[in-house]
């Protein structure tokens, strides 16, 4: 057994002694009485095609020749459940047509219950695996019962064979494929064959296997670049957080999830909740793909309180990619839902002529006892859509109207349009695709987070911007920041973001996750323009305070002697006496041969953050600026200073420029012996006027 093997069989034991499997009955104990609980262990030898051929079984035909022995890579494995290094695949040898049987040697059954994992079989009466006594009869058959999953699938399920009449005796497995035909699935694949009692199953429902796999792999994940204060999946992938809202007593924060790999795929939403937003309790996978309207995924959306129920809406993609708004509901607070039966509660039909397959992302949000939804709609061509419905109950839904048509995104689209009101005044914050600007200060992001202020009419739909001219400010200038979600509780609208991006080199995917949030910010709205503040929350988690002052330097640079990488500082920097091609700022992450550079760059009015030597390379999409650098327009006030407020978080940095005027947002994957922090004045001199650091105790 491989270490990652015995690490899933010891934490499935631990985590989930109970879980007998949803869609199998339970063993009954008769006959096995006399036998303590048996550890799982394989059937009989090479009873999981570990020794990579067919030795010890018995092939017939062409469908399991030594062909049909396949090893798959790290993300298959985890896609398809495979365990160990090997497994049969009853389509790679001859395809679909092939048909054929494969024998097992005899072998004694030491427990009531024989578990194995099976795949693919679309007809359970054509493929299945066959337990036959000693004379060759056969005793049953078990196909495999959890095909549809909820769309044909490859992917191994366990499942269980009740021996219980048979223990003490001696029998054989056949696997058989007598499928000839060629229109999909007519294949078999079988793995890990065994006897015992403790596995729990898979093939329970979708949501009970999602649930059961991501418990069982999230004590596998290593500490390694693991945040403290940031939300983050427990195992798997994580992108656009997704319902966010608070229910009187805690936050919810939803996400897009593949519970099966740290990748996208199986698009799912997971589920956290906090009382201080900084703090999270993992409570699961709320919702998965297991109808035909959201075969291809449950896509992002929003939430609400709805009486005694948290709703949520959000993009079911069905057949084609055909992009509809469906509800799911809890009536426990958000330990589970229940999707309605009415779904798709938003169709295409009601789309405003947005493209099928591009018709996504409702922001929910409650006006006056109304609930409404901002959904993203791209037309055909050029240019895309926000649009406006209404709703009083959650489940009935209306169009309003248009907010806004924009050829702002080209080819693409407006994702995850969320709206923040202060006052009469309305904040569109919305994630445009495909924007880039030659200035290397704007839009040097594949994709982008940007805003317009104005005002929403509730009774037409209709946003009219207060500018003149379109304008969409970008929201942040770093690298991995996209896919707001905005909440509003008790006077505050409070925003995160997904902290990573598209198409970038995602290191921890090696190690079981990938994905986060930034840490949450509150949105204040002045003179037109969003200023983003660190959620006030997170000050009671600071320790002991560091001062430095007055630390003036002319071309050179000194360590701070406060290393760490889970803390904040506060930096007030004079630069009026730096001539203009000189820099100043800070070295943080510093190691051996490491260091993230965070300067203001006179020359270019810029705060500048880099990257390139701050550790693991992060490679970028081609529609991104030059690698590893983004600028941020940063302007001294009449005294010379700018200011900085910064977050550092074992693997991430956020920065909020002159009060949070701009801020900047970036992912770092430094050792973890890169823990200092410097300051320097390159060209000429600066002055380091305050410095004051706290380390972050979570
Ligand atoms: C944005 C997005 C959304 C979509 C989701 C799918 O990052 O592309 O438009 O709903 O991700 O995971």
């Amino acid at each position: 057994m491989n270490s990652r093997k015995a690490a899933l069989l010891l934490s499935l034991a631990l985590l989930l002694p109970s879980c007998g499997g949803g869609g199998e009955s339970s063993l009954s104990s008769s006959g096995s009485e006399a036998l303590p609980p048996a550890e799982d262990a394989l059937a009989f030898e090479n009873a999981g095609f570990e020794y990579g051929n067919l030795s010890g079984w018995t092939a017939e035909g062409n469908a399991f020749t030594e062909l049909a022995i396949q090893t798959d890579s790290p993300g298959d494995k985890t896609l398809r459940h495979i365990e160990g290094d090997f497994y049969l695949d009853g389509f790679k040898a001859n395809g679909d047509g092939a048909t054929g049987t494969l024998l097992s040697p005899l072998f004694e059954v030491t427990s009531p219950r024989l578990t194995l994992l099976l795949g693919g079989g679309k007809d359970p009466s054509l493929c299945y695996v066959e337990v036959l006594d000693e004379e060759g009869n056969s005793i049953l058959k078990k196909g495999n019962g959890s095909f549809y999953d909820p769309m044909p699938t490859d992917r191994l399920h366990r499942q269980a064979i009740d021996l219980s009449a048979h223990v003490g005796e001696m029998v054989r497995l056949k696997v058989v494929d007598a499928d000839p035909g060629t229109d999909g699935w007519n294949h078999l694949l079988v793995d890990d064959i065994r006897l015992g009692e403790e596995l729990p199953l898979m093939g329970g429902t979708p949501i009970e296997d999602a649930n059961l796999f991501q418990g069982a792999m999230k004590g596998t994940v290593p500490e390694l670049y693991r945040h403290k204060y940031h939300l983050m999946p427990s195992y798997g992938w994580m992108n656009d957080p997704n319902g966010f809202l608070y229910d009187g007593e805690k936050f919810h924060l939803f996400y897009q999830a593949n519970p099966y790999a740290a990748t996208w795929g199986n698009m799912s939403w997971g589920h956290q909740t906090s009382t201080d937003l900084i703090h999270w309790e993992d409570e699961g996978i709320a919702i998965t793909p297991d109808s035909p309207y959201d075969k291809n995924g449950c896509f992002s959306g929003g939430a609400a309180v709805v009486g005694d129920t948290i709703r949520l809406l959000y993009t079911s993609v069905g057949e084609g990619n055909r992009q509809e708004q469906s509800v799911a509901t809890s009536y426990d607070g958000g330990r589970t839902f229940a999707k309605t039966s009415r779904n798709p509660v938003i169709t295409s039909g009601m789309s405003y002529g947005s493209r099928v397959t591009d018709f996504r992302d409702p922001y929910v949000f409650e006006k006056d006892g109304k609930y409404y939804a901002l959904v993203g709609g791209k037309l055909e061509g050029t240019g895309s859509q926000i649009l406006l419905y209404e709703s009083e109950d959650f489940l009935e839904w209306e169009g309003v109207g248009v907010s806004l048509s924009s050829p702002f995104t080209g080819g693409g689209m407006f994702e995850c349009p969320n709206v923040a009101f202060f006052g009469d005044k309305a904040a569109i914050i919305a994630s445009p695709q495909g924007v880039r600007d030659s200035d290397p200060m704007n839009y040097q992001n594949v994709h982008s987070v940007a805003y317009e202020v104005g005002s929403l009419d509730l009774s037409t739909g209709k946003f009219t911007r207060d500018s003149q001219e379109e304008h969409w400010e970008e929201l942040d200038k770093g690298f991995d920041f996209y896919a707001t979600q905005v909440v509003e509780h008790e006077g505050r609208n409070i925003l995160l973001a997904w902290m990573n991006h598209w198409s970038r080199g995602m290191p921890t995917s090696a190690y079981g996750w990938c994905g986060e949030a930034t840490l949450p910010r509150e949105l204040e709205l002045r003179d037109g323009i969003l200023y983003q503040h660190p959620i006030s929350e997170i000050y009671d988690y600071f320790g002991e305070e560091t001062l430095v002052e007055g630390l003036v330097l002319d071309d050179a640079s000194q360590d701070l002697g406060t290393p760490g990488n889970c803390l904040s500082f506060k930096a007030r920097i004079d630069v009026s006496e730096l001539p203009s091609s000189g820099r100043a700022g800070f070295r943080l992450f510093e190691g051996e041969g490491e260091r993230t550079l965070l300067y203001y760059d006179k020359a270019l009015g810029a705060l500048v953050m880099d990257r390139r030597e701050s550790g693991l390379r992060i490679s970028e999409a081609d529609g991104d600026a030059p690698e590893g650098i983004r600028c941020c327009p940063v302007e001294p006030d009449e005294d010379g200073v700018i200011e900085l407020e910064c977050f550092l978080d074992v693997s991430s940095l956020e920065v909020f420029v002159n009060g949070g005027r701009h801020t900047m947002t970036g992912l770092v994957y430094p050792k973890e012996t890169s823990l200092g922090i410097s300051f320097y004045s390159e060209g000429g001199k600066s002055t380091l006027l305050e410095y004051q650091k706290s380390d972050i105790l979570p």
